[in-house]
C-alpha cells in the first residue's frame, strides 16, 4: 500500500519504517530540511534499538522516502499519517496549532479520497476538529480516524511489529476496510483490531498512560510505607503482582516516572477533564506523588550527610529517564543533578546513550565519562538513576577500588541489600530496608 508519514520524530520514523518493513511504500514528510537531508543520507536521528537496520534496508530498498514537500507526500499515499508534536500549553492542555495547521494544507492539496489518521496523542475531540480543517479547503470525500500508539521508547519496534493490540477510532466502513488490510500483518498472531468511535479511540489512549502512571505513583506510595514501617516494597511488589488481577508489570517504585508521555498525559486528561467540568481526583494526586519521588533520593542523600552536600562529590549511573533510549525528557535524572549542584556538590555521570544530550543542557557544570568506572574516581558516593543492564552486574571490586568511600544510594533497587552489606557498602534504595 502507498503511505504518508506527515512528522519524522520518534513515532513518525518508527511508524514509517516498520510499516515500509511489511512491503509498504512509505513516504515521510518533515519542514526540517536538515532532517530529511540526513534521512535521505541514512542517517537515523534517534536512538532505537532495532530501528536503524529496518531503516537502513528499506531505505535501501526504496520502500521509504522523505520529502519537505507536504504537496509531494500527500500525491503519494492513501493514507495519511499524522505523527506531529502535541507540546503541552502552560496550562497542561495538548496544543494542536502543528496538527490541526498541517490538516488545514491537506485540505488544500486533496483531489481525491484519503484516510488521515491522527497518531499523535491528542485530546479526545481533535478528529472532529482535524476533520473541520481540513473541509475548509476541501469538499470531497475523505474520513478521519484516530489510531493512537502504545509504543514504548526502547521497544518501540517490537511494540510497532507485534502489538498487543491496535485501537482504531473510525465508524468509516471505507477507512476500517483499508486499515484492517494495512495492519494484517501485523496481527498474525491473533491480537485484536479493537474497532471504535474516534473519541473513545482518543480517550482509550489517555487512559491507558493515566492508568500506568497512577500504578506508578501507587507503587511509589507503597515504597515509602514499607520504608516507615520496616517492610519490604521487593516482597509486596511480588505478593501483589501474582494476582492476575494487579499484573507483575509496571510495578516497580523508584525515582518517579518521566518521559514525554506520562507526565505530559496525565496534565493534558486533568486539563480535559476539567474542560467538562470534572475534577480528576486520582490524576492531581499521581502528579504530586511523581513530584515528591523525584527528589526523594536527593532527600535520602541530604539525610545521610546531615544536610552538607558541600565539597562531595557523587557519581551518577544513568541519565536518560529509562534504559535504551538517548531520551532525557523529564529524567529524574536531572533533577537530581540540579538539586546536588545547588547544595555545592560536584557530579561526574555516565550513560551509554544520554549524554550528548544531557550536555547540551548543562554544559561543563558537571564532568561526562567515559566508561561507568571512570566515573567513579573519588566520589563519595554512587547514584544508580536509570536501570541500564550494564549497571546491574557491575565489577564490585573495580567500583570499591575507584570509589573514595562505599556509599550507594540506588533509585532502582538493581542490587541485593545482604549483598551489598557483606561486601561493605553503605547502601540505600527505595522501599526496602537499609
Ligand atoms: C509510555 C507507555 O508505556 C507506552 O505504552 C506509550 O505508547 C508511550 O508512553 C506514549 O504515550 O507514547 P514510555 O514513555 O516509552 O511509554 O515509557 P515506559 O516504559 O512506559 O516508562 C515510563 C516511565 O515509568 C519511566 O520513567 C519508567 O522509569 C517509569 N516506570 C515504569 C517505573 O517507575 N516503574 C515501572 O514499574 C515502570
Amino acid at each position: 500500500m502507498k503511505i504518508t508519514v506527515v512528522g519524522t520524530g520518534y513515532v513518525g520514523l518508527v511508524t514509517g519504517t516498520c510499516l515500509a518493513e511489511t512491503g509498504n511504500h512509505v513516504c515521510c514528510v518533515d519542514i526540517d530540511q536538515r532532517k530529511v537531508e540526513k534521512l535521505r543520507n541514512g542517517i537515523m536521528p534517534i536512538y532505537e534499538p532495532g530501528l536503524e537496520k529496518l531503516f537502513e534496508r528499506n531505505l535501501k530498498e526504496d520502500r521509504l522516502s522523505f520529502t519537505t514537500s507536504l504537496q509531494e507526500g500527500i500525491d503519494h499515499g492513501e493514507i495519511v499519517f499524522l505523527a506531529l508534536p502535541t507540546p503541552p500549553g502552560e496550562d497542561g492542555s495538548a496544543d494542536l496549532k502543528y496538527v490541526l495547521g498541517v490538516a488545514e494544507n491537506i485540505g488544500k492539496i486533496l483531489t481525491d479520497y484519503k484516510v488521515i489518521i491522527d497518531k499523535s496523542t491528542v485530546p479526545v475531540g481533535t478528529a472532529e476538529k482535524v476533520q473541520a480543517a481540513v473541509a475548509k479547503n476541501y469538499d470531497g470525500e475523505f474520513d478521519v480516524v484516530s489510531n493512537p500508539e502504545f509504543l514504548r521508547e526502547g521497544v518501540a519496534v517490537e511494540d510497532f511489529m507485534k502489538p498487543d493490540r491496535i485501537v482504531i477510532g473510525t465508524t468509516s466502513e471505507r477507512a476500517q476496510k483499508l486499515l484492517t488490510e494495512l495492519y494484517a500483518p501485523y496481527v498474525r498472531q491473533g491480537n485484536p483490531i479493537i474497532f471504535m468511535d474516534e473519541r473513545s479511540a482518543e480517550l482509550t489512549k489517555y487512559a491507558a498512560n493515566a492508568f500506568l502512571a497512577t500504578k506508578i505513583s501507587f507503587m511509589n506510595e507503597i515504597a515509602q510505607l514499607c520504608e516507615r514501617l520496616g517492610a519490604d516494597v521487593d516482597m509486596v511488589r511480588r505478593g501483589i503482582g501474582s494476582d492476575d488481577r494487579i499484573g507483575k508489570r509496571f510495578l516497580f517504585p523508584g525515582i518517579g516516572y518521566g518521559g514525554s508521555c506520562f507526565p505530559k498525559d496525565v496534565q493534558a486528561l486533568v486539563f480535559s477533564a476539567k474542560e467538562v467540568s470534572y475534577e480528576f481526583q486520582i490524576l492531581d494526586a499521581v502528579t504530586e506523588v511523581n513530584k515528591r519521588q523525584k527528589v526523594h533520593l536527593v532527600n535520602k542523600i541530604k539525610r545521610y550527610y546531615n544536610n552538607g552536600l558541600a565539597g562531595k562529590h557523587f557519581a551518577i549511573w544513568g541519565l536518560a529517564f529509562k534504559p535504551n533510549t538517548d531520551d532525557i525528557r523529564e529524567a529524574p535524572a536531572l533533577e537530581i543533578i540540579n538539586a546536588l549542584l545547588e547544595a555545592g556538590a560536584t557530579v561526574a555521570a555516565f550513560d551509554p546513550e544520554a549524554m550528548e544530550n544531557v550536555k547540551n543542557i548543562v554544559g561543563d557544570k558537571i564532568v561526562f565519562a567515559e566508561t561507568q568506572y571512570d566515573c567513579l574516581q573519588n566520589a563519595d558516593a554512587l547514584i544508580i538513576a536509570t536501570e541500564w543492564n550494564e549497571f546491574r552486574t557491575p565489577d564490585f571490586d573495580k567500583i570499591l577500588e575507584a570509589m573514595k568511600d562505599t556509599v550507594v544510594f540506588d533509585g532502582r533497587n538493581l542490587f541485593d541489600i545482604e549483598q551489598m552489606e557483606k561486601k561493605g557498602f553503605h547502601y540505600e534504595s527505595i522501599g526496602r530496608p537499609l
